[in-house]
């Protein structure tokens, strides 16, 4: 078996004109602010595709870039400016240290990325509120690949609170009704858990994570892993799962672009929200 590739870009790309339909309806453009401290080349990457994909749909992005040595009191005023003003507002991460504790005066409203403990508390309510873009994009193209999670058991590999955790509270919730089980670094036997899956989530940020003798013939693999190597990006799978998997998101090109889209959704729900 050689598994069929699902094209993130694609449907991300079907995400953004249907943004494009919606922001057409509206008085102004919904604006963003992305904050960015200090010099950390995989951010810098990372606002470049958030403000193409602004620049496509119609959302006003600025980027705030500040030195390293910005100071806590810096950055919280200007979180609190931008509260009074801007219908999304991101904090580029990982913030130097001591920054962290800034996140939670975003304005819970605002916060596009569904970070603050007001949204994830939300989450684990089931109660509506703005949902963490990677686990959102996740889930989405899911159901734009046909993978209905519904009823399937998804073993999710990582247990970060930006990814892992959020997404396994998302797929169990109802409505979505997948099986879940949540592994991490330290499972014992994890091929005892992947080998059971219909689908398989890998976010452990660690090459090689998952191969193709821990994983059932026909599973759906999406590898969320974005790993800098010498030899390139590489995701969180072996390249032999192709060999077993029905379908698998490439890296780069798989959950990357729906990240970006899930950001932009959100902003364009919370400008249309206020
Ligand atoms: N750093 C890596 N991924 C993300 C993300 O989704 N949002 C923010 N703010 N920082 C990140």
């Amino acid at each position: 078996m050689s598994a069929e590739l699902i094209d993130g870009k694609k449907i991300a790309l079907d995400i953004e004109f249907e943004l494009i339909e919606k922001i057409s309806k509206m008085d102004s453009k919904p604006s963003l602010s992305v904050i960015q401290v200090g010099e950390d080349p995989a951010s810098t990457s990372y606002i470049r595709a958030k403000s193409k994909a602004a620049e496509r749909v119609g959302i006003n992005l600025t980027h705030h870039h500040l030195p390293e040595s910005t100071t806590k009191s810096e950055l919280s005023s200007l979180v609190n400016k931008l509260n009074e003003s801007e219908d999304g507002i991101i904090i580029q991460l990982p913030l130097p240290e001591g920054l962290d504790s800034v996140l939670n005066e975003i304005n819970p409203e605002k916060d596009v990325d569904g970070f603050h403990p007001f949204n994830l508390g939300k989450l684990v309510q089931g109660e509506p509120g703005l949902r963490p873009c990677t686990p959102a994009g996740v889930v989405e193209l899911l159901y734009r690949s046909g993978n209905d999670p519904s009823g399937k058991h998804v073993v999710v590999v990582g247990r970060s609170t930006i990814v892992g955790k959020p997404l396994s509270l998302l797929l169990s919730q109802k409505g979505v009704d997948a099986t879940v089980t949540l592994c991490h670094s330290r499972t014992p036997n994890l091929e005892s858990f992947t080998g059971d899956a219909d689908i398989v989530v890998v976010a452990v940020g660690w090459p090689d994570t998952v191969s193709a003798n821990m994983l059932k013939s026909g599973v759906v693999v999406i590898d969320v892993g974005v790993n800098r190597t010498d030899s390139g990006l590489v995701g969180d799978v072996s390249s032999d799962v192709k060999e077993v998997a029905s379908q698998l998101t490439p890296v780069p090109g798989g959950v990357g672009p729906m990240t970006v889209a899930m950001l932009m959704s959100n902003t364009v729900d919370s400008a249309l929200k206020k």
